[in-house]
């Protein structure tokens, strides 16, 4: 069974609560929520930060599921934490060497939300092996962060088989996400892959019926 994980990033930002309630329906919904945190530096993007997150910590009760695309993470996890980040994601790529890598690992669990390390499509799965122990979920991008509706890089299915297989052979315990383009279409090759937390933007918040679109997200 997959973990859905809607992304904001692709909803109507003019009615954040009505497009959270639209994902969160009572047991049909998705168990988390998606929230793309970019600061035109990391990536050429700017979306929303912690402030945005606290205010709709307060309409809701979801998993937020904080992706963090913004350099030296561990200046703003105090931030986030205290918002009301239930997982927080961020970069290797956005730290300055390994030291800052395991401090902001540490940060994090510290603050008392789950952690995990993203890979951009660049990045070998070998970057992040000392880490894994450590972590609650890896983020495998399927597109170079920045932006929603994005094609999906076939690339990602190869990085994902990689790390289930470490996943499986040291016993570790921490889930796999993916995100970037994934669809209906090319679903079931990513759960096969070993993924089994799935961000969706554009397919979910774009689709004329939601609700329908989840349900068949979840029977893939
Ligand atoms: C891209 C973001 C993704 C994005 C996914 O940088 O990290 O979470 O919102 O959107 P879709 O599903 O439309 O590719
Ligand atoms: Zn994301």
């Amino acid at each position: 069974m997959i973990i859905l994980a809607p992304s904001l990033l692709a909803s109507d930002f003019s009615n954040l609560e009505g497009e959270i309630k639209k994902v969160h329906m009572e047991g049909r919904g998705c168990a988390y929520l998606h929230l793309d945190v970019m600061d035109g530096m990391f990536v050429p993007n700017i979306s929303f930060g912690a402030p945005v997150i606290a205010s709709i910590r307060k309409v809701c009760d979801i998993v937020f599921d904080v992706h963090l695309m913004i350099m030296n993470p561990i200046r703003y996890i105090p931030d986030f934490a205290k918002a009301g980040s239930d997982i927080i994601t961020f970069h290797c790529e956005a730290c300055d060497s390994a030291d800052e890598i395991r401090r902001t690992v540490e940060l994090i669990k510290n603050s008392g939300a789950k952690c995990a390390i993203s890979i951009k499509p660049a990045t070998p799965v070998g970057e992040i092996v000392p880490y894994l122990p450590e972590l609650d979920m890896v983020l495998v991008m399927s597109v170079e962060p920045g932006f929603g509706g994005q094609k999906f890089m076939e690339g990602a299915l190869g990085k994902i088989r990689e790390l289930y297989e470490i996943k499986t052979q040291k016993n570790h315990t921490f889930d796999i996400e993916v995100d970037g383009g994934v669809t209906l279409e090319n679903l079931k090759e990513i759960k096969e892959a070993g993924a089994n937390v799935i961000v969706a933007g554009s397919s979910i918040f774009k689709s004329p019926d939601t609700a329908k679109t989840i349900g068949e997200f979840l029977s893939v």
